[in-house]
């Protein structure tokens, strides 16, 4: 048996794999993770809107000096009669045809900022959808803004929608506007990326919505890639008392009392398989955990083999920092300082998704 198989016997999770032997099998078990960790965990995701319109300002063909086209647009819904929206940028490289892309849930918003190289994405090609989480509800316990005041009725059911259910839901919205711009964007190769509490949201757009064939998780911790089983840092308990309005109320309950889950993070990450799930760490991120991100990533190779694809390609140790562990359909990388989305962690997502595509 490899040491992490060791590692990950030890933490002693819930088995996903638990009744099934095939594809399809496994294809029905994660119709029935997203129900338990929409009833559990984030809490129910939104339907599809009845009606989604764009509003799309002047496009701005001398971004970055000529390299791209920004575009700031309206994304407008119309649901069970009520009608809200909220902003959102592509920003598209000229003269290409059938761009790879990125659709970035963004802390910050603006053109660029500290997490966000807008200039160096486009220059190396991809495309760049993103919009700024708290312009589709703030990140606090307030239900009565952007779209949590129509999509959320209330927050006393226990499997009401939590803030990274609604964001997530805003990321598949996007998603469904880059679906329109076929002759420009490679549908295939469409990425969802987060940082943080962000990349918990990215792995569960991800794993709700088939669309996009990289989910990207940067320092997601606690919640998000690492296992819970044995973590440290960040727990459960920790995140349900500061930031309940990122759970369902039924998290929060179980994860207070400390009752016995039927999930671990494993279930989260399970569901974006046979697609690329790609999780980035950084060393001194005690908070979020990279050995327990480590096997959250590497817990996926047993569903993968049912595809008769390889997960994570790494079998004996906790990778050293600075490894990028990208020759399987799951990708782990780790690089050394704190808690952080930096240019060199977009540099080497667009190096896995580069090498994937055979560039
Ligand atoms: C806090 C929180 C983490 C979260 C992080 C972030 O540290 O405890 O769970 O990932 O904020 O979003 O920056």
């Amino acid at each position: 048996m490899s040491n992490v198989q060791k590692l990950l016997d030890e933490r002693n999770i819930p088995d996903v794999l638990k009744g099934v032997k095939t594809k399809d099998d496994f294809q029905k078990k994660q119709d029935k993770i997203r129900k338990l960790l929409a009833e559990r965990q984030y809490g129910e995701i939104p339907g599809k809107p009845d009606h989604m319109y764009v509003e799309s300002g002047e496009p701005y063909k001398d971004f970055a000096a000529g390299k791209a086209t920004r575009i700031k647009h309206t994304l407008g819904f119309e649901m069970d009669g009520k009608s809200f929206s909220f902003p959102m940028m592509s920003v598209i490289p000229n003269g290409k045809k059938k761009c790879p892309a990125f659709v970035y849930i963004d802390f910050n918003g603006g053109e660029a900022n500290k997490y966000m190289p807008t200039e160096e994405i486009v220059e190396r090609g991809f495309a760049l959808f993103t919009f700024c989480y708290n312009d589709v509800s703030s990140d606090d316990n307030n239900f009565k803004n952007g779209i949590a005041k129509y999509l959320v009725k209330s927050r006393r059911k226990n499997t009401a929608t939590s803030k990274i259910a609604l964001w997530a839901w805003a990321a598949m919205r996007v998603m469904d506007y880059v679906e329109t711009l076929s002759d420009v964007i490679d549908l295939d190769n469409v990425a969802v990326i987060g940082h943080s509490r962000l990349g918990k949201t990215a792995l569960l757009a991800g794993g709700f919505d088939e669309r996009f064939k990289y989910v990207i998780s940067n320092n997601s911790g606690c919640c998000g890639a690492a296992i819970e089983s044995g973590k440290v840092g960040e727990t459960y308990k920790r995140i349900s008392e500061v930031f309940p309005y990122w759970f369902c109320p039924a998290f929060n309950r179980d994860a207070q009392a400390g009752n016995p889950l039927p999930f671990d993070q494993n279930f989260l990450m399970s569901l974006s398989v046979p697609r690329c799930v790609i999780v980035g760490s950084a060393v001194e991120d005690l908070w979020a955990d990279p050995t327990s991100e480590f096997l959250g990533v590497a817990s996926l190779e047993g569903a993968y083999k049912l595809y008769g694809m390889r997960g994570l390609v790494h079998k004996d140790e906790v990778p050293a920092p600075r490894t990028v562990l990208d020759e399987g359909d799951a990708v782990y990388y780790v690089r050394e300082g704190t808690h952080f989305l930096s240019r060199h962690d977009w540099n080497t997502y667009m190096d896995i998704i580069e090498k994937k595509l055979g560039k």
